[in-house]
């Protein structure tokens, strides 16, 4: 039996894709390598936070289904690779997930296929990489299958964006393809942008990603001179942003985290580096702030248990919040993880608490987590705000505890240190 198409990748990025295709009327297979992820998802398991165990039953009671059989590639009209794209051990692009992906199409590849890569990647890949392994099957691009760039650019845990009402941008291998895969996503996408090619296309997500990351290290780094200089900077945003044009809010922190902003400029730096041998000035300078973040958070920690005679070594810390971002399970990359690290080699003696985290692991040993919120603050000898949580009440929290550190700007009680 056909299907309209096989989303490749089951995770953050193509499992809203599959729910918002399926919510359309499109039929839909997912394929993935993990044994756990298939298994989980046709037993109407969610693995991600986006989606719940209902949304998946929904899913399966309108025909969809995960496989990790290659051969059913085949009987999708179209095939979208939602892989991860991390970094390899020297910090370059890791291709691997997409490469092994496309290899999968390209061995089911039947003429008319259109092909979409939806992970995010430096310019040049579409056509580049995935080209020259599809066509190994005997089919031209552009001729007898589509092939085309589509960045994705889900929010997780954005109350108001999803998948539907975010403008997607696509850019095919040629005009044709480029209408094609138009054609596909406004089955299911309320507003569909065409790029003038793939290169157009995978560079607009990389702008975007480099534009969030160069803007968070500036006030990253505005955030060290303006607590030396005593300026509150988070009450200097809130009135530069009352400038209705010409400036957009971004806000210091502990460092960035996630699969997206900490990642994704350095495919762009790294590419721009390896083919034209200069360096993107922009994103290293970024990246060297933004990475030191969780170093001068501990270093600030260790200035407020000073100035009260205490040692960090010993100290009782409690860090609230250990995901890259609020309301969410997502550890990847948190920054929550090189503050751990920094405030341990100075002999903290560390406990967490955070609702959307059960176990969390430092290094070879796992952090003793807080049930008893209340008893842990006014216990700790010093509190970190390290992800700002809806449920947590900052204000009363820090009202309680001996020392608060609010890395997020959060509080407004004059007990608490701000970032
Ligand atoms: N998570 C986000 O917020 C976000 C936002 C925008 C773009 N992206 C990009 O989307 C891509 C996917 O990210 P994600 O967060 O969904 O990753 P993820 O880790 O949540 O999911 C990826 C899935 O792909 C599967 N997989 C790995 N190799 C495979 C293969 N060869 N064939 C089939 N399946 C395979 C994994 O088992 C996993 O289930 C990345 O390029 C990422 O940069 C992510």
């Amino acid at each position: 039996m056909s299907v309209d198409v096989v989303v490749l990748g089951l995770g953050y990025v193509g499992l809203p894709l599959a729910q918002e295709a399926i919510r359309s009327g499109l039929t839909v297979l997912g394929f993935d390598v993990s044994p756990r992820v298939i298994e989980g998802l046709n037993a109407g398991k969610s693995h991600v936070d986006d989606l719940s165990d209902e949304s998946i039953g929904e899913m399966l009671g309108k025909g969809f289904r995960a496989t990790s059989d290659e051969s059913e590639i085949s009987s999708a009209r179209a095939a979208v690779i939602c892989v991860p794209t991390p970094l390899s051990e020297d910090g370059g692009p890791d291709l691997g997930a997409v490469l092994s992906a496309t290899r999968a199409v390209a061995r089911q590849l039947t003429p008319g296929t259109l092909v979409v890569l939806e992970s995010t990647t430096y310019p040049g890949t579409t056509e580049e990489e995935l080209r020259p392994i599809l066509e190994e099957s005997g089919l031209v691009a552009g001729q007898d299958f589509h092939l085309a760039f589509s960045p994705e650019r889900i929010d997780p845990g954005n109350a108001v964006y999803g998948m539907k009402n975010t403008p997607k941008v696509v850019g095919g291998l040629t005009p044709a393809c480029t209408q094609v895969a138009v054609d596909f996503y406004e089955r299911f996408v309320d507003t569909v942008v065409p790029a003038k090619g793939t290169r157009e296309a995978e560079t607009a997500k990389l702008l975007e990603n480099t534009y969030r990351h160069i803007n968070i290290a500036l006030v990253n780094e505005m955030a060290r001179f303006c607590h030396e200089l005593d300026i509150d900077l988070w009450d200097v945003i809130r009135l530069a942003k009352t400038k209705p044009f010409g400036f957009q809010a971004f806000y210091p922190g502990p460092g960035v985290g996630g699969h997206c902003i900490p990642i994704d400029p350095n495919y762009l730096s790294y590419n721009v580096r390896s083919r034209l041998g200069y360096p993107f000035r922009f994103v290293e300078l970024a990246q060297e702030i933004n990475a030191t973040m969780p170093t001068y958070v501990a270093r600030r920690a260790q200035d407020i248990l000073n100035a009260d005679a205490l040692a960090m070594n010993g100290a009782k810390v409690l860090l609230l919040g250990v995901t890259y971002k609020a309301d969410i399970a997502d550890q990847r990359e948190s920054p929550a993880m090189p503050l751990a690290q920094a405030l341990r080699s100075h002999g903290a003696d560390l406990s967490f608490h955070d609702p959307n985290v059960e176990q969390w692991r430092l290094g070879d040993s796992v952090l003793q987590r807080v049930e008893d919120l209340d008893r842990a603050v006014e216990s700790a000898d010093l509190v970190i705000l390290v992800q700002s949580h809806a449920s947590y009440a900052a204000d009363e929290i820090a009202g309680r505890a001996q020392r608060f550190f609010d890395t997020r700007g959060v509080t407004t009680s004059t007990q608490a240190h701000r970032l």
